[in-house]
């Protein structure tokens, strides 16, 4: 440096800032993110390697994972930090919506913008790993954990989950798709064993992996349980064979936090990562650490493999560009307090305030009575507790586990702290303005002043949910749900109110399917279903309910009219046979003729749309086709808004696949009067089935048909071709 003269200085330090820029801009190729691992890796002893894939232990850290850091050569500690919704455990955070109501807006551009801003966070306090998102399949919609994931259905959920990884790693921050794999229940999620064939295997619950992993994911997570008869966390066939082997997988396997039931067999299964790193959570021992390099001296695991394991998490590292100007950690775990004040939360609000308000779905809107700007009752009353503050307090409870006040999200480790709380109450008050008097009751159980109340106003919106969470924690006898009904006396809520005012707006706030007993009442005009839609919830809903946002979000999972007509329930087995195989969710209901109430890809507007000139064209050949269907879209109503077209194909008969599968959808903003076409593509990925014969997938060959609709049952055009 003393050498250098000072224009060459200067010409020096500018190079180095604009390839900063230019390289802070994207993530490093896998290709050149192991060149910078291979250097790193090769200076490392065998304990250093360990230490690597090694947690550090429970409640040891500032994250509820750390991996051991190295020195000489130098490598951090990674800070691995839960949730697929934001930062958990931390302070001055953003609490958006849920995975479940980020797939109910359909809506590509805001769920990649929600996965943008979380990996900000993230990155600002120093995590190296978010724990997210969770694209497990909805199997049984009583499923506990559900709500984190994005639906039923493997194309929604692999596109939802390529956007949020996306998001997530193009702020420098490692994903983490979990949870691998068939881990759809809470009940004895640790000991209970899925056994999935292995067309349903590949073409349901590994669909939305084989997304993530082109998306280039740098994390997945193994499950609780177990997988044909062993543990997820050491299954060759699902980690080796599928995962790193058939999808090419080049990033890290950890365990989910006490996941890990062995060394050598899960080190050569597959796992390069225990967490937290305790054998029982809290006990300090662990499978790696002095246990792997033992297993390596005695033979049991090859150096090779553990240098493997090493190889992937500095890959990760590298590729995530952790090793530039990476913040220090400034979330603590368990000792909330001693976190110093780091505010990461910028403008993300008006994020999830347009998130919550583009994932509101419309169910019924009789007579026009939405929104409530086209009528302007003078006065509204809002009832249940549903509309109010939760009343042990913000984050009065483990975990979001409180079950009653406002349903904003589930519970358990899927969640974050609110730094405020918008209530339907606070939020509608708000937006009503002078003009409207707005009268409350939030007593679910004092029927009669609820119906006078009622009986007084011009509308009167009732608020019901229903609630589910995480394994560790019972509120009501519920982890996953004991039914599909309401909860805090919703039913009888609903039923007291419609009785006395025919002018009943029903708004659910659930974190799946809930039975509507009441849905014959005339009195009942507007069902609204804005989902867990995070600290702005009741700004979203106003923002719809009075017409400031047209509603255009889509139902991810089927509303059945009973528990019976659903495939696949929560199992007491040991053994959970997935029965169904292909035939979950739209496409069980379609296969069966089964009617639902409401049906997966359901949502009203206030305007309307009109379908036509549908256009097939079938481009290249074999492993190249292109089909490309299009399909005029007007918006014939008079007010603006966006609509959700879905495309569906039907196989060729021989394939034996479901009647149709949902294989695109777009969201189009119209003006009233305006007309857009609209073009889904269709590529191998789309066109193939898994060939349970030879073990791979297959493009189908014959007659295809496209049904484009406006949900998987309003279908307004179809055409046939053929590969
Ligand atoms: C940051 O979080 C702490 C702890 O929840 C809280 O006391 C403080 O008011 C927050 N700061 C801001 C600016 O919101
Ligand atoms: C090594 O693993 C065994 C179980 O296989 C366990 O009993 C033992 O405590 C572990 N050792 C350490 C140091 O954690
Ligand atoms: C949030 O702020 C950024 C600039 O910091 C701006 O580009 C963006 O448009 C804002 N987002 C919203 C939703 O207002
Ligand atoms: C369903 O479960 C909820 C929550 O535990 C409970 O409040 C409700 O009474 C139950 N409903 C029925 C019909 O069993
Ligand atoms: C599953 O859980 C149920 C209820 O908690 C229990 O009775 C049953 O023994 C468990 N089965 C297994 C295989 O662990």
């Amino acid at each position: 440096m003393t050498f250098l003269t000072r224009s060459t200085l200067f010409l020096f330090i500018t190079l180095c800032i604009i390839s900063g820029l230019a390289s802070s801009d994207s993530e490093l190729t896998w290709d050149e993110a192991y060149d910078k691992a291979f250097s790193l890796v090769n200076q490392m002893s065998l304990e250093q390697k360990v230490g690597l894939t090694t947690g550090v232990g429970w409640e040891k850290t500032l994250c509820v994972g750390n991996t051991y850091a190295s020195e000489n050569p130098d490598f951090p500690s990674l800070c691995l930090q839960d949730s697929p919704m934001g930062i958990r455990f931390g302070n001055n955070v953003t609490a958006g919506v849920s995975g479940i109501t980020a797939a109910a807006s359909f809506d590509k551009t805001a769920i990649r913008q929600r996965g943008e801003y979380m990996g900000k966070e993230f990155r600002a306090k120093g995590v190296h790993y978010q724990l997210g998102p969770s694209i497990d399949i909805m199997r049984s919609p009583q499923s506990g954990r559900a709500w984190e994931g994005f639906g039923e259905d493997p194309w929604l959920s692999g596109v939802a989950g390529r956007e949020t990884i996306l998001g997530i790693q193009s702020q420098g921050v490692a994903a983490t798709a979990k949870h691998y794999i068939g881990n759809n229940q809470e009940t004895n999620r640790t000991t209970s064993s899925s056994n999935i064939d292995k067309r349903t295997l590949h073409e349901l619950y590994l669909w939305p992996y084989a997304r993530a992993v082109e998306a280039d994911l740098a994390a997945v997570m193994c499950g609780y349980n177990l997988a044909d008869g062993e543990y997820a966390c050491e299954n060759s066939y699902i980690l080796n064979t599928v995962l790193k082997g058939e999808l090419g997988f080049r990033g890290v396997i950890m365990s989910d936090w006490g996941a890990t039931h062995s060394t050598a067999k899960a080190a050569n299964a597959g796992l390069d990562m225990t967490m937290p790193g305790d054998i029982l959570m809290g006990d300090g021992l662990t499978f790696f650490g002095s246990n792997l390099t033992k297993a390596v001296n005695d033979g049991e695991v090859s150096e090779d493999r553990v240098t493997d394991m090493a190889l992937r998490i500095a890959a990760s590292y590298y590729k995530m560009k952790q090793d530039e100007d990476f913040p220090k950690t400034t979330i603590n775990t368990f000792t909330r307090s001693a976190a110093p004040e780091i505010l990461v939360q910028e403008n993300h609000s008006e994020l999830v305030r347009e998130m919550g308000a583009a994932a509101v779905v419309l169910l019924r809107n009789e007579d026009e009575i939405l929104p409530l700007s086209t009528h302007t009752p003078k006065k509204i009353s809002l009832i249940g507790s549903n509309a109010g503050p939760i009343p042990q307090g913000l984050n009065g409870c483990p975990d979001q586990s409180c079950g009653k006040g406002h349903l904003a999200v589930g519970w358990g480790s899927g969640t974050a702290d609110f730094p405020y709380l918008v209530t339907p109450f606070d939020g509608i008050t708000a937006r009503a303005g002078e003009n409207i008097e707005i009268v409350h009751n939030f007593n679910d159980y004092d029927l009669e002043e609820v119906q006078s109340l009622a009986y007084e106003a011009d509308v009167a919106i009732v608020f019901v949910m229903a609630d589910a969470g995480e394994e560790y924690i019972i509120v009501e006898g519920n982890n996953d749900r004991k039914n599909l009904s309401l909860w805090n006396n919703g039913d009888n809520l609903i039923e007291a109110v419609a009785e006395v005012s025919e002018n009943v707006i029903v708004v659910i706030n659930s974190v799946g399917p809930v039975l509507m007993p009441w849905i014959d009442n005339e009195n009942i005009k507007a069902i609204v279903w804005p989902g867990l839609a995070g600290q702005e919830s009741g700004n979203s809903l106003a923002d719809v309910l009075f017409g400031d946002v047209n509603p255009s979000g889509r139902l991810p999972y089927t509303i059945a009219k009973k528990q019976d007509d659903y495939p696949a329930h929560i199992s007491s087995e040991a053994q959970i046979e997935y029965t169904e195989k292909l035939l979950l969710g739209y496409k069980y209901f379609d296969a069966k003729g089964i009617s639902p109430l409401f049906e997966f890809g359901f949502g009203l507007s206030y305007t309307q749309f009109k379908y036509d000139r549908l256009k097939t064209v079938v481009n290249g050949k074999k492993d190249n086709t292109r089909v490309t269907t299009s399909i005029s879209i007007t918006n014939v109503g008079e007010i603006d808004g966006a609509e959700i077209p879905q495309a569906y194909l039907s196989f060729p008969q021989y394939t034996n696949e479901p009647p149709k599968l949902l294989r695109g959808f777009e969201k189009v903003y119209l003006q009233a009067g305006e007309k857009k076409t609209v073009d889904f593509v269709f590529t191998k990925n789309d066109l193939s089935f898994w060939d349970e014969e030879s073990e791979e997938w297959k493009l189908a060959k014959g007659e295809f048909t496209v049904y484009i609709g406006a949900s998987s049952r309003d279908i307004r055009g179809s055409s046939s071709f053929t590969i």
